[in-house]
C-alpha cells in the first residue's frame, strides 16, 4: 500500500496527539496501530489514526489494559478509515462494561460517606446496616458497593444512608 498524500509522518502524529514518537512506536509494536513506509522508509499513519490514538488515550485514562483496548481496535478494519458503523460496532463492545463502570462510579460518589460493607463497621451506620459485619458472608471487599444488597434496607442498596 502506498501512502497518500494527507497521511501523518510520526512527527504530525505525535504533534496532533500530545504524544511522544516512542509513545507512538510502542503503541505500533504492540499492534494498536499499523503505519505504511515511504519508500525511504519513514512511517506514514491515515488521519484516521487521530482519532484511534484518542480511542487509545481515553481509554487507557479509563484504566483499561492495552490488550482489552487492543482487542477493541481488532473489530476495525484493517485497511481504510474506519467508519460510524464500525466506530458503533466497537462502541457496543465496550457498552456493558462502561455502564458497569459508571454504575460502580455512582454507587461510589453515593456511598462514600455511609456503609459500603467493608467491614470496618467504623461509622455509626455500619451498625446498623452491616451488624457484626453480616456483609462479610458475601465475601470480601466492600460488599454492598460490589453489588450485595443490605438485608435492612429490604434488599434495595440504594437505600442505605
Ligand atoms: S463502611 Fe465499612 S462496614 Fe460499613
Amino acid at each position: 500500500m502506498k501512502p497518500h498524500p494527507l497521511d501523518l509522518s510520526i512527527g504530525q502524529l505525535a504533534e496532533r496527539t500530545g504524544l511522544a514518537t516512542s509513545a507512538i512506536r510502542f503503541y505500533e509494536s504492540k499492534g494498536l496501530l499499523t503505519s505504511i513506509r515511504t519508500a525511504g522508509g519513514q512511517r506514514r499513519f491515515q488521519r484516521s489514526d487521530l482519532r484511534r490514538v484518542s480511542f487509545i488515550l481515553i481509554t487507557q485514562a479509563l484504566g483499561y489494559p492495552l490488550s482489552a483496548i487492543a482487542e477493541q481496535l481488532d473489530h476495525l478494519p484493517e485497511s481504510g478509515a474506519p467508519n460510524r458503523r464500525d466506530w458503533e460496532r466497537l462502541a457496543r463492545g465496550f457498552r456493558a462494561d462502561l455502564d458497569e463502570r459508571i454504575r460502580g462510579l455512582e454507587l461510589l460518589r453515593d456511598r462514600l460517606t455511609s456503609c459500603i460493607g467493608c467491614g470496618c463497621l467504623s461509622l455509626k451506620a455500619c451498625r446498623i446496616y452491616n451488624p457484626g459485619d453480616a456483609a462479610a458472608s458475601g465475601g470480601t471487599g466492600p460488599r454492598y458497593l460490589l453489588g450485595d444488597t443490605c438485608p435492612d434496607t429490604g434488599g434495595r442498596r440504594d437505600r442505605v444512608e
